[in-house]
């Protein structure tokens, strides 16, 4: 705050409230007196008239009493302009008192779990109660509260995985984050390569398709698709490759969703937790999520 605008709040306070003691001083009643048989002059409805009473004394001492505390809030707290107050608060400080006592308590809630390995962590209900918060508050906005995702957001009780199941990778998956990336086809294979690698790409997984088409694209496929997705089609976890054979799908299984990733391809992104939650709470995480993949097993 520049000194200007600070001296400027210093002496509108101070205007302020040697106005009101002056007022206050200035209608105080005299000694003794209660009640008066002066009027304020005016007349309402031609015969109404209002006595000039003084204010009653324990109202005056109220105003006095406010006065007072509000000399001594401006002298402990900051509230003319610059001034610091003599107790020093501010509401940063404040803040992070309340910050850190948080911060205590939930350590103090984590601490059983810091020495328990994620198969542990699976097999302890206190700990599957603390995982679901945190879920329900990290991870329900992108994979929903039950797990089960949504179109581009994996589902996460399904058996499947595209990254891996083992307890280090789910850990790593949550703590560093991942980025899936399907690079555009559309160009590189042509408008009937296209249907013929998107023919192919569904016969993978049992649809009946054209054979024709299906043939065609399977030359593509070799060609172009192999490198991540393998040659049987069932993915690679290393690079997030999708399995493409067992019916789940990550952005949609219709032939239109199927094309418009070939053609188009995807972008998709995991965000980092490790920074924001830290390990504890990542393992208790990964158990929970761990403990729902056995919940709705893929047939
Ligand atoms: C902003 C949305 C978003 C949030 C929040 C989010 N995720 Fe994800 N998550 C994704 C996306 C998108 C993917 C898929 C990445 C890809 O396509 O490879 C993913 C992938 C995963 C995977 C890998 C699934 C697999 O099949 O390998 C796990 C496990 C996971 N998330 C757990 C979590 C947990 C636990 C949290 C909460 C701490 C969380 N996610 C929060 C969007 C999110
Ligand atoms: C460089 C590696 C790479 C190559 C090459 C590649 N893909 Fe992919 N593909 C991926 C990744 C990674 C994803 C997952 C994207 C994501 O996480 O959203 C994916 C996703 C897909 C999906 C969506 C699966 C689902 O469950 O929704 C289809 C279909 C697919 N690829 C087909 C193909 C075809 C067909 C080709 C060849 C023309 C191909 N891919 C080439 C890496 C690759």
């Amino acid at each position: 705050m520049s000194s200007g605008i600070s001296w400027y709040i210093i002496i509108l306070t101070v205007l302020n409230v040697a106005g009101l003691a002056w007022l206050l001083l200035a209608v105080r009643p005299k000694p003794g007196e209660t009640t008066t048989s002066e009027t304020t002059g005016h007349v309402w409805d031609e015969d109404l008239r209002e006595y000039n009473n003084p204010l009653p004394r324990w109202w005056l001492w109220l105003f006095i009493l406010t006065i007072v505390f509000a000399i001594a809030y401006l002298v402990l707290f900051p509230g003319m302009g610059s001034y610091q107050g003599t107790l020093g608060w501010t509401s940063a400080k404040q803040h992070d008192e309340q910050f850190a006592a948080n911060e205590a308590r939930l350590q103090q809630t984590l601490a059983p779990f810091a020495t328990q390995t994620i198969e542990q962590l699976e097999q302890n209900p206190a700990a599957r109660t603390v995982g679901r918060n945190l879920f329900a508050n990290n991870c329900a906005t992108c994979h929903g509260s039950d797990g089960r995702g949504a179109p581009g957001f994996p589902n996460l009780v399904d058996g499947d995985w595209l990254w891996g199941g083992s307890p280090e990778t789910v850990v790593e998956t949550i703590n560093n984050g991942r980025i899936g990336i399907m690079a555009p086809w559309g160009e590189a294979l042509g408008p009937q390569g296209v249907e013929d690698v998107v023919a192919y790409t569904l016969s993978l997984s049992g649809r009946t398709v054209p054979a024709g088409n299906a043939a065609n694209g399977k030359a593509r496929y070799e060609e172009m698709c192999v490198a991540c997705h393998g040659p049987d089609g069932s993915g690679n976890p290393a690079l997030g490759a999708p399995n493409l054979t067992d019916k789940i799908w990550l952005h949609g299984g219709s032939p239109a969703a199927v094309r418009h990733t070939i053609e188009l391809g995807r972008q998709n992104e995991m965000p980092a937790q490790g920074d924001r939650l830290g390990a504890v709470r990542i393992n208790l995480l990964a158990a929970y999520v761990l403990g729902l993949h056995g919940s709705d097993a893929a047939p």
